[in-house]
């Protein structure tokens, strides 16, 4: 081999970092797709089950969600944070090796949130051989799927701390778990970012880990490869073998009412989403329906190429995705946000995710969240068409302005549209961001966040467009789209 120039060689180390992307173009399975049913918290399916039952008005429906996004919020500055200071690390010493620049961080890791509240949308989930069947919070903020989880504890399996309520997956029976050792690589190197512990008593003990979540709850248990059995489009079933689960065989802290465990479906080499993703084509969608006026309307996470036959290839916009800038969610590059047609005037840096900006594309957010210097242009265009409704004052903290809807036309408020900086532009339905707070209320739903900082664009400001996360291609696809 020829020797090359340093530059190169640094290319080519970074290229083997994230180069496990490539991976994902090797098995496709193009023939069919696979949907799995998403379940918002909220849904009618879940009601008494999860959290606590469906809050009773729509008003403390909003508000529950408000209280779960600020959960996310941390969340998500925490993981900016990390990366900042991973990125500077990076940039002060050079090392030979990719996976250790990592290592120094990990006590500052957290959990996404989601299972202590912050989870909004739910998947049935079959686990194990013969299958177990369990509902988890699908979550785009987290790496790891897991399980509320038993095994080989005999006697001392009820002794342990856990959630009432849930599900346990039983692992002494399913014939196709197999724990990961903790002399392994992959435990030593590779399961670092998913908080796996160093202790290896004998080489073939499990891999072990203590998830830890921002309110200092955490889950414990050890990493394991696992068979999920998952239904595909046309009737027929399949399984994903050498999933990375966990088995969470206690929980610490809080016993806040949630689910059996977590579907992890953000980026990363062990996620969900990236093994399945890999089977079907590399590319996973979901249209969301507006869950603020619930209809008896499924939501569905597809696998493989879309089957949504509300939107036309040809509609299709696309956007690149950034993908292990925040890790393990989705960023996306926005550079501007008009309003009716005129581009409000938002400083450059807001949008620099390789600064101190930047905007996630993020499903278990409700909200959508700009930092201060793009919140208040747009809250400037958008109060302006509603002065003529006044101002209720309402306790829905940090929404700030909510108004009597009688005689309210979306036509009054402009159309918003967020440009992202290859020339896609997605505009939202006035609905997705003047929200119905209660019977006869509105609310203009952006949530103002400090800066610097992230801006996050959430789920409500997402539905009703078909969204396609090509992870092969790094893109985000997206069109207008009923989601039936
Ligand atoms: C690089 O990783 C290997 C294991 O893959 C480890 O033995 C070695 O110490 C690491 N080198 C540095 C400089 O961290
Ligand atoms: C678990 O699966 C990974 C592939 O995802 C594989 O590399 C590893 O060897 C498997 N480990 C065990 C213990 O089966
Ligand atoms: C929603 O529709 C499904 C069938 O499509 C039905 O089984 C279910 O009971 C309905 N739920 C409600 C709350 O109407
Ligand atoms: C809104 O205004 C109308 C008429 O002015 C009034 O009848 C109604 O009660 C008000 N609704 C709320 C929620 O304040």
């Amino acid at each position: 081999m020829r020797r090359m120039p340093f530059s190169l060689l640094l290319i080519f180390l970074l290229f083997i970092c994230i180069g496990y992307v490539s991976t994902l173009a090797l098995s496709n399975d193009h023939s069919n797709t696979m949907r799995l049913e998403l379940i918002h918290r909220h849904a009618p399916q879940l009601m008494g089950k999860v959290f606590g039952g469906r809050p009773k008005t729509q008003l403390q429906r909003i508000k529950e969600l408000l209280h779960s996004d600020s959960i996310r919020q941390h969340m998500i500055s925490h993981k900016r944070r990390l990366s900042l200071s991973q990125r500077r690390k990076a940039w002060e010493t050079p090392r030979s090796n990719c996976s250790s620049s990592s290592s120094s961080s990990i006590e500052m890791a957290i959990g996404s949130g989601a299972y202590h509240g912050a989870g909004q949308y739910f998947v049935a989930l079959k686990v194990g051989t013969p299958a177990q069947k369990f509902m988890v919070i699908a979550d785009t903020g987290s790496d790891l799927t897991w399980m509320n989880c038993e095994y080989r504890c005999g006697q001392d399996c009820s002794k342990k701390k856990r959630l009432k309520h849930r599900r346990v997956f039983h692992a002494d029976g399913s014939s196709s778990f197999r724990t990961v050792p903790c002399l392994s690589e992959m435990c030593k190197i590779e399961l670092m970012n998913l908080f796996s512990l160093t202790s290896c008593p004998t080489p073939l003990t499990p891999c072990a880990y203590d998830y830890r979540y921002a309110d200092g709850s955490a889950a414990l248990g050890f990493f394991a490869n696992e068979t999920i059995s998952l239904g595909l489009s046309n009737g027929r079933k399949t399984k994903l073998d050498d999933v990375l689960i966990g088995c969470s065989e206690s929980v610490q802290g809080q016993s806040v009412q949630a689910a059996d465990g977590v579907l992890g479906l953000g980026f990363s080499k062990y996620s969900f989403a990236f093994k399945a993703a890999a089977k079907f084509g590399g590319k996973f969608s979901y249209c969301l329906v507006d869950h603020l006026s619930p209809k008896n309307v499924s939501n569905y996470l597809t696998f493989g190429s879309h089957i949504n036959t509300a939107a036309s290839p040809n509609d299709m916009q696309f956007t690149k995705l950034l993908l292990g800038v925040i890790s393990p969610l989705y960023a996306v590059n926005v550079m501007g946000i008009s309003s009716g047609g005129v581009m409000l005037d938002i400083p450059f840096e807001v949008w620099d995710i390789n600064g101190v900006g930047g905007t996630v594309f993020d499903s278990g957010t409700s909200l959508t969240y700009l930092t201060v210097p793009a919140y208040q242009p747009v809250m400037a265009a958008l109060e302006a068409s509603l002065l003529r409704f006044g101002k209720l004052k309402l306790d829905i903290k940090p929404l700030n302005y909510c108004f009597n809807s009688t005689g309210f036309d979306e036509s009054l408020v402009p159309r918003l549209a967020f440009h992202f900086a290859d020339g896609a532009r997605f505009e939202p339905p006035v609905k997705s961001y003047v929200i119905d707070a209660a019977p006869g209320v509105k609310c203009v739903g952006f949530v103002s966040t400090s800066w610097p900082g992230t801006s996050v664009i959430g789920n409500i400001m997402q539905q009703n467009n078909l969204w396609e996360f090509d992870l092969v291609q790094n893109k985000l696809g997206f069109a207008p789209s009923t989601c039936t």
